[in-house]
């Protein structure tokens, strides 16, 4: 079950009606997807992209008796020109971003996402392109690994665990999840002790930011799909961490400088008490919205 984050807030700015056309550019369980559906039917169009085919399985499932209405695309966000060629479609009323990896992948030991669960330490949403996160792990140089560790991970002491990572891979090849947080554990742990975080969770962050590309994909992302978007059209972004969020806020800037849109949360917007009460994984999303002008 995954649990859609900010949803009464995006249908709010997305304002969906009868017959519109969305980009769903982060299907995960189909949440958003399904409450958009609501609003569109009988003759409107989600573009539902995943780069991830699990998802695209789930949904097609989920929502087999939509087949007119919803159009899945197991393709990368970043390839937009794709995605709307596949679909047929030539303009869009809205699109939503909602980044990062869902509770099915999270939960999915196979998949290697969390430090919590062990299994084969992979992170890739497309497991069929790419470097695993084994493969960096193993096979980068020191400076690579501390450098994707700080950049991508905001982690302190990403030199000493890049030294640590590269002492214990010497003993034995690092193959899963647990070893790998095991290593992270001995290494900081202490360093840890009076923090709220796992000790692998920065660390972990920044391994599956780099083997999927997953900032130069939004950023390449956004700015493609506002070609896309019909006037009056908008775009939502949810984030989950600062570096996601810092290149929504900045490509939007630009975009608005360029008087392509104007932005509508001048401050993103954050979940309800009450939201991350019920929905712990919501605590750190936010939102921030555009409207197509020309
Ligand atoms: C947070 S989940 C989306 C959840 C969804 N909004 C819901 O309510 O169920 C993010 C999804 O985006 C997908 N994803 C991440 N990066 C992607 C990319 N570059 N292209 C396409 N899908 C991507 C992941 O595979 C994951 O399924």
């Amino acid at each position: 079950m995954h649990c859609p984050v900010l949803l009464e807030e995006v249908i709010g700015y997305l304002s969906p009606k009868q017959g519109d056309t969305v980009i769903d550019a982060t299907l995960g369980g189909g949440g958003h997807s399904s409450e958009i559906l609501k609003r569109i039917l009988p003759d409107g169009k989600i573009i539902a992209v995943d780069r991830d085919k699990e998802a695209i399985e789930r949904n097609a499932i989920k929502f087999r008796e939509y087949k007119e209405n919803i159009i899945l695309v197991n393709e990368d966000f970043r390839d937009i020109d794709r995605i709307m060629e596949i679909s047929g479609e030539k303009m869009v009323n809205g699109v939503i971003f909602d980044l990062g990896m869902s509770s099915f992948q999270v939960d999915d030991e196979e998949r290697g996402f969390s430090f919590m669960k062990d299994g084969p330490l992979d992170m890739r949403y497309n497991p069929d392109k790419g470097l695993s996160a084994a493969d960096v792990v193993n096979d980068f140089g020191k400076e690579e690994i501390e450098d994707i560790i700080r950049k991508y991970g905001e982690e302190r002491h990403a030199k000493h665990l890049a030294n640590v990572i590269c002492s214990e891979r010497r003993k034995n090849r690092i193959r899963t999840t647990k070893d790998l947080s095991d290593i992270i554990f001995k290494a900081v742990g202490r360093k840890y002790k009076r923090q709220r975080i796992n000790p692998a969770c920065r660390t972990f962050q920044g391994l599956r930011i780099f083997v999927n590309d997953e900032l130069g994909a939004e950023e390449e992302a956004l700015k493609g799909a506002s070609r896309y978007l019909a006037p009056g059209g908008r775009m939502c972004v949810i984030s989950f961490h600062s570096l996601e969020d810092r290149i929504a806020k900045n490509v939007f800037k630009d975009m608005a400088g360029r008087a392509e849109v104007s932005i509508i949360t001048k401050k993103p917007v954050t979940p309800s008490r009450k939201e991350t009460l019920e929905n712990p994984r919501a605590r750190s999303a936010k939102l921030r919205v555009v409207e197509k002008i020309i």
